[in-house]
Parts: C-alpha cells; structure tokens; sequence
C-alpha cells in the first residue's frame, strides 16, 4: 500500500519524507487554509519535497471553472493532481481533464456508485472517506472493502485512496482491504511505528548491555 500524507504543512512533509515511506501528498482547502499561506506557493514547496503525486484542490462548484482552475494549477509541477469534489459537475470536469491527460482525484466520496462513477469518467484516483462515514455510525472502512471488490470485478485502474484516516487502525484496516493508498495525517503516520513491547525491548536490550560492563 503507497502511503500519502495528509497535511499542508512542509515541516511534517519534510519530516515523513526523511522515513523514506511518503509516496505522496494530499492538501485540501481546510488544510491549506491552517497554514495561512499563498496556496500556490505552498503546492511548490511540496512538490519539492516529494517526488510524486501532490493533490491540489479546486474550490469552483461549477465544471468549467474547476477546469480553469486546474490548468493554471498544473503549471506548477507536472506532479500536480487535481482534486474534484464528487458531484455531477466535479464528474464533468474530471471527464474533460482526464480526456486532457490530467490526472484527477475525486475526493468527497461516500457510496460505491460515487467511486464508480469517477472511475467511469477517468479519475486516476478516488478518495473515499473512512473517518467521516464512522463519525456518522457508519463503518467506513466497508466502504474502502466495497470499492476495493467492484474496481476488481470491472480491472478498474484507477486507484483507492483510504481518506480521512483517524487512527493506526484505519491504517491497518485500509491495508487488509487491499487499498491502494492511504493519506494519512503526520500523527498518525508517526504512531504506526510505535509500540510500547519495542519500548519495553529497546530498555531491556541497553539495560543488559550495561551489564556485561561490570
Ligand atoms: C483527503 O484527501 C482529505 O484531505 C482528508 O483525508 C480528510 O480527512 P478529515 O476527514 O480528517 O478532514
């Protein structure tokens, strides 16, 4: 499973990108927006950084204007994927940008037919949303499992993004149900490579260490 990391933020980008495990980058407005900072600028830095695919979001409710919008975001970097909300005009300009050879990300995604449909109009990416579905009582992550079985049934390219990832659960969850990718928040990424047995061991380890110095 590629490992994206969820964030805005360059200082973590920075810090997962030293693991060597980041195989990319989602931003979202929200997440922008936390960093008080020109947004443009901001995916520049990033795709310095990361040397794979950083999701931008456009913020334009129609078609064309999501279009314009992703042009002049492409420009930036050829790593640069437009992110689309799942609606009836986002599924219209990712039809037009994929025809373009831009490659898209519909992110927003809450039901099988949503994923599917952006998978019919060439999305490269389809980023359904674990944390919120749970938030809500349902079980997010049969969603990811739902996703995963039908783009299976059909050879469907294009690949899952588990979003809205909460916790180290979601992660493991996300990789048993065979997603492509998860994009997870910074805290996260750094509690999935900790376990309070390895503490335990390392302290045990050193301590007999010292002793073989008597
Ligand atoms: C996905 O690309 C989104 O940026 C993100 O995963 C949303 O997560 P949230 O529900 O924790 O805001």
């Amino acid at each position: 499973m590629k490992y994206f990391i969820d964030t805005a933020n360059v200082e973590e980008i920075r810090q997962a990108a030293a693991l060597g495990i980041i195989d990319g980058v989602t931003t979202n407005p929200s997440l922008i927006a936390k960093e008080g900072r020109v947004f443009e600028e901001v995916i520049k830095e990033i795709t310095e950084i990361v040397d794979g695919p950083i999701s931008a979001e456009v913020v334009s409710l129609e078609a064309e204007g999501m279009v314009k919008e992703a042009l002049e975001l492409v420009k930036i970097h050829p790593n640069v994927v437009i992110k689309v909300p799942m609606t009836a005009e986002g599924i219209k300009a990712t039809s037009q940008l994929s025809k373009k050879g831009i490659k898209v990300n519909v992110t927003l995604v809450f039901s099988s037919t949503q994923a599917l449909a952006a998978a019919k109009a060439g999305a490269a990416y389809v980023s359904p949303f674990v944390g919120r579905l749970d938030d809500i009582g349902l079980e997010g992550m049969e969603l990811i499992e739902e996703i995963m079985f039908i783009f299976k049934n059909y050879g469907i390219k294009t690949e899952v993004i588990a979003a809205s990832i909460r916790n180290r659960n979601h992660l493991a969850q996300a990789a048993t149900a065979g997603s492509d990718i998860a994009t997870i928040p910074f805290k996260v990424i750094m509690d999935s490579l900790k376990h309070p047995l390895t503490d335990q061991g390392i302290e045990r380890f050193l301590k007999d260490w010292e002793g073989t110095k008597k």
